[in-house]
């Protein structure tokens, strides 16, 4: 089958190239996935899941990207749940060859089914932020109607489905970005918006939930803005500080049939929208991975036309 692979980390996106793989096959509890369309998160390459397996054995090459939707063409032994034919989105293990591919092997409780009605290029932009945000607002982060959430990086990618939820679920919301990503933010359901390369956070006053995406300094300096009883959480690494009387939680994010069911029934009614900057080609992944312009929004390969 045709890949992207990955052999050196040092590389980046750039040592990325199209290759030919053998096609894997369903260990038990797996499915066999013929995949339609991809999604790669760039950070992925920095993580030592990409290149070693769970007992740190390098797992060269690698082929990146971990989510997917498509169609299932085969089950493993004991595979329960899904059948042949069915049409599936979800989010891959980290640490297992990925979806930059024709087909990916996947264990089945990672996978939701994909509606008929949502587009494979849709379904896979999904599982990363949708969870992510999910998780991070009502797991970790327990918010609950009237609540106000600060949203750092609200125009991205895990910021503008944070906001969407948050303010669905009944919450005040405050994005934060660059200045060019006011409107977007707004757009996306945020009430107010703090420019960060403006405004200084310490102005603000007191909010229930922090929601970080950018760590450093500003994941930092964020911990004082916790009001008492509130939560700091955070996806870009343990956190420097913490809430005077508050928690502060880092996680990753984790594949939940259920959840992806929540995020896609979301998009079905209109509730949820998801941003999409690019769609390329296998063939044209490489270069849609190292572009020559910045590209607004989420890259999406679509597999298969
Ligand atoms: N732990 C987990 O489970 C998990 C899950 C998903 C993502 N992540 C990580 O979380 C991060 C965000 O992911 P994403 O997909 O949402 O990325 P994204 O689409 O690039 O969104 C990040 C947003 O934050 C803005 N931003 C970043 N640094 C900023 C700064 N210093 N000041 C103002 N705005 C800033 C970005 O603006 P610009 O584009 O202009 O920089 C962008 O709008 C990534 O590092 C990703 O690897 C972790």
């Amino acid at each position: 089958m045709k890949a992207i692979v990955v052999t050196e980390q040092a590389a980046g996106t750039a040592g990325m190239t199209l290759a030919e793989r053998p096609e894997p096959e369903a260990a038990g509890n797996d499915v066999l996935v013929e995949v339609h369309a991809s999604g790669f998160t760039p950070g992925e390459l920095t993580w030592p899941s990409s290149w070693s397996d769970r007992l740190g054995r390098n797992r060269t090459p690698s082929i990146p990207g971990h989510e997917l939707a498509g169609v299932v063409r085969a089950l493993g032994y004991g595979t329960t749940g899904l059948s042949v034919g069915q049409r599936v989105f979800g989010l891959t293990d980290w640490t297992r060859d990925g979806t930059l591919a024709e087909y990916a092997a996947v264990e089945a409780r990672n996978l939701a089914p994909l509606p008929g009605d949502v587009d494979f290029t849709v379904g896979a932009s999904l599982p990363i932020s949708g969870l992510t945000a999910w998780q991070g607002l009502f797991e970790h982060g327990r918010l609950r109607a009237g609540q106000s959430v600060l949203v750092h990086g609200a125009a991205g990618g895990v910021g503008s489905m944070v906001t969407q939820l948050a303010r669905e679920a009944g919450a005040y919301i405050i994005g934060t970005g660059r200045t060019a990503d006011r409107q977007t933010a707004l757009d996306f359901g945020a009430q107010e918006f703090l420019d960060l390369q403006i405004d200084s956070l310490e102005d603000m006053g007191g909010v229930d939930l922090v929601f970080d995406v950018i760590g450093g300094d500003v994941q930092k300096r964020s911990a004082g803005l916790v009001r008492a009883g509130g939560t700091l959480v955070t996806i870009a690494g343990p956190p420097e500080a913490r809430p005077a009387d508050g928690l502060a939680i880092d996680f990753v994010v984790e594949s939940d049939r259920a959840q992806l069911g929540e995020v896609v029934r979301r998009v079905r009614d209109g509730r949820l929208r998801t941003d999409i900057g690019n769609v390329a080609t296998l063939d044209d992944a490489v270069g849609a991975f190292n572009p020559t312009e910045r590209v607004k929004g989420k890259t999406i390969i679509r597999v298969r036309p």
